[in-house]
């Protein structure tokens, strides 16, 4: 009985090890993009970079810088035990969280709407409802907890959190895909029709599965 619960102890540890490495590595690699865009003329290396808009490139880069500390702090946000041990902390968190995905989301809504993505209209368009949701879920998680709405603020909360992690699900579909298929369907320009289901994919079906959850854990408790 012991080694078994021993067993699942470790089983849990190192499945959120296995979470943990993607996330931090990711959060790492847009931390530093971001701060060498914020520090340096990139313009040469990525088209991202814009010679001459300083206002532009801050928007851009601080984004990445802020979506990094968003993602590292967000799945701490989880813990019940965390919450209920440092609640003032919690409440910190949480509006660093909300403040920043907010600017992360307008950082995004600029550069898509003076630049356009790489890919053009459709992606565009992917990113711009992507960055709505953001905005939406990052204002309704805030409104829900200042009401005292518990459940209401901790669905609001979840579907942020998948949100958040959605810009490192994006990068992971295109690891996976490449290991299997050496990038079928896929161009540099990202506008093949493996990346076009793409501009959808890393957050639409993560959010229907989440309504699911939420709403069969609602009829379980009823
Ligand atoms: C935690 C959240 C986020 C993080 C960590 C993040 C990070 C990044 C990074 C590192 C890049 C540089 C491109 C790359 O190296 O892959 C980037 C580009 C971009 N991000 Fe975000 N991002 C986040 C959320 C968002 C949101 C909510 C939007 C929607 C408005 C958005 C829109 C964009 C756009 C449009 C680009 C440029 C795409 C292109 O044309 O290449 N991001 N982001």
């Amino acid at each position: 009985m012991a080694l078994a619960r021993r067993g699942s102890a470790i089983a849990r540890w190192l499945g959120l090890i296995g979470l943990a490495v993607p996330v931090i590595a990711f959060a790492a690699y847009s931390m530093r993009f971001g701060l060498r865009g914020l520090g340096a003329d990139l313009s040469a290396e990525t088209y991202i970079y814009t010679s001459g808009a300083p206002l532009f490139n801050l928007a851009i880069f601080a984004h990445m810088v802020l979506g990094a500390v968003i993602m590292l702090l967000v799945p701490l946000q989880l813990s019940t035990g965390l919450r209920l041990r440092f609640p003032r902390q919690h409440r910190l968190a949480g509006r660093v969280i909300v403040g920043g995905a907010v600017c992360v989301a307008l950082g995004g809504l600029a550069y898509i709407g003076l630049r356009g993505t790489i890919a053009g209209p459709l992606m565009d368009l992917g990113f711009a409802v992507y960055g709505g949701l953001f905005l939406l879920a990052a204002a309704q998680t805030l409104r829900h907890a200042h009401a005292g709405n518990h459940d209401r603020h901790r669905d609001w909360a979840l579907r942020l959190l998948v949100l958040i992690m959605g810009s490192l699900l994006f990068r992971l579909h295109y690891v996976l895909w490449y290991l299997l298929t050496g990038g079928l369907w896929s161009t540099e320009q990202l506008d093949g029709p493996f990346d076009k289901v793409q501009y959808f994919a890393f957050y639409l079906p993560y959010l229907a599965l989440l309504e699911l959850w939420i709403r069969r854990r609602g009829r379980v408790r009823a």
